[in-house]
C-alpha cells in the first residue's frame, strides 16, 4: 500500500496539505519541506529541477506512489522535465509506477470562471513569474482573460524568516500589490501563486481593493486531487487509509516545528530528512 507525498521547498506546501487533509482525511500523507535549501524562487531552472527531483525520489522511497509538488516554483520549473524524462526512466525499474502532479494546472483550469472583468493578477516567485507558466496555461483554457503578473521575491524570505505581522512586512506586501494593481485597476481576481503566500493573507487583505477575490490554492488542489483519485480507482485502491501524516524537513526539525504548526494550523512534529 502506498501514501501520498506532498513536497515544497519549505513551509508553503503545508497550506496545501492542510486542505488535502480536510478533503481526504482517510489517506496517509508524507510531507517533505526542503527548508535547508529554500527559497527556490530565484534559483535557476537546472537547480530547481535537480533539488525537486531529489526530493521526489526521497518521497518515492518513503512509499509514496503519488507526489504532489505543492510548490509553484517547482511546478513551473521542474514538473515538465520530471514527467517527460525522469519519471519514465525511473518507472522502468520501479515495482509500481509512480506519479507526480503539480499545482499550476488545477488553478489555471478554473480561474477564468471566477473573474468577471476577465483580468487576473498573479503574484508569485521570480521563477514562477518568469516561466510565464500561468500566462501560457490560462491562455489555453480562457483565451479572453488577460493576465497581469508581479514577482514578489522578498515575500518568501519574510515568511521563511518568521517575520509575519510586522510593519516592515506590510510595507513589502503593499509595495508589490501596488505595482500589480497599477498595471490595471480592473483586476478582480488575485491568485496567490506561491503556496507560502496564504501566510501573508492578513497583510495582503489590508491592501487589496475590496471587490478583488483573493484565491489561495489549497482548496483548489484538494478538489482536483479528490477528482483525480475518483477517476483512477485502480491507483486509489492501492493507497493506504489510516489517516496519518508524517512531516519531514531537510533542516533541523526542531526549528521547523514551530512555524510549521502556524502554516498547518495544528501541531507539527517533524523528523529530519537526509536528501542529497
Ligand atoms: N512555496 C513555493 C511556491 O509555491 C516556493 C517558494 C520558494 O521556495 O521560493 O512557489
Amino acid at each position: 500500500m502506498s501514501k501520498i507525498g506532498v513536497f515544497d521547498s519549505g513551509y508553503g506546501g503545508l497550506t496545501i496539505l492542510k486542505e488535502l487533509k480536510l478533503a481526504l482525511p482517510q489517506f496517509d500523507f508524507v510531507y517533505l519541506g526542503d527548508n535547508a535549501r529554500a527559497p527556490y524562487g530565484d534559483r535557476s531552472f537546472d537547480v530547481v529541477h535537480e533539488y525537486t527531483w531529489q526530493c521526489v525520489k526521497w518521497l518515492f522511497e518513503k512509499d509514496c506512489d503519488l507526489v504532489i509538488l505543492a510548490c509553484n516554483t517547482a511546478s513551473a520549473k521542474a514538473l515538465r522535465a520530471i514527467q517527460q524524462t525522469d519519471l519514465p526512466a525511473y518507472n522502468l525499474n520501479a515495482s509500481k509506477p509512480k506519479r507526480v502532479l503539480g499545482v499550476i494546472r488545477p488553478t489555471t483550469e478554473i480561474v477564468g470562471n471566477i473573474t468577471k472583468t476577465n483580468k487576473i493578477g498573479i503574484v508569485g516567485t521570480l521563477g514562477t513569474v518568469k516561466s510565464e507558466s500561468y500566462v501560457i496555461e490560462i491562455e489555453k483554457f480562457f483565451p479572453q482573460v488577460k493576465v497581469y503578473q508581479e514577482a514578489c521575491p522578498i515575500w518568501v524570505h519574510l515568511i521563511e524568516n518568521e517575520l509575519l505581522g510586522l510593519d516592515g512586512t506590510d510595507f513589502f506586501v503593499k509595495y508589490h500589490l501596488d505595482r500589480l494593481f497599477a498595471q490595471d485597476s480592473e483586476i478582480d481576481t488575485l491568485i496567490l501563486a506561491c503556496t507560502h503566500y496564504p501566510l501573508l493573507l492578513d497583510s495582503i487583505e489590508k491592501v487589496v481593493p475590496s471587490q478583488v477575490k483573493v484565491m489561495a490554492q489549497g482548496e483548489i488542489i484538494a478538489l482536483s486531487l479528490a477528482n483525480y483519485l475518483e477517476r483512477h480507482p485502480d491507483f486509489t485502491g492501492n493507497l493506504s487509509q489510516n489517516s496519518t501524516v508524517q512531516f519531514y524537513t531537510s533542516e533541523v526539525y526542531k526549528n521547523f516545528n514551530a512555524l510549521a504548526t502556524v502554516f498547518y494550523g495544528s501541531t507539527v512534529v517533524s523528523k529530519h530528512a537526509d536528501i542529497a
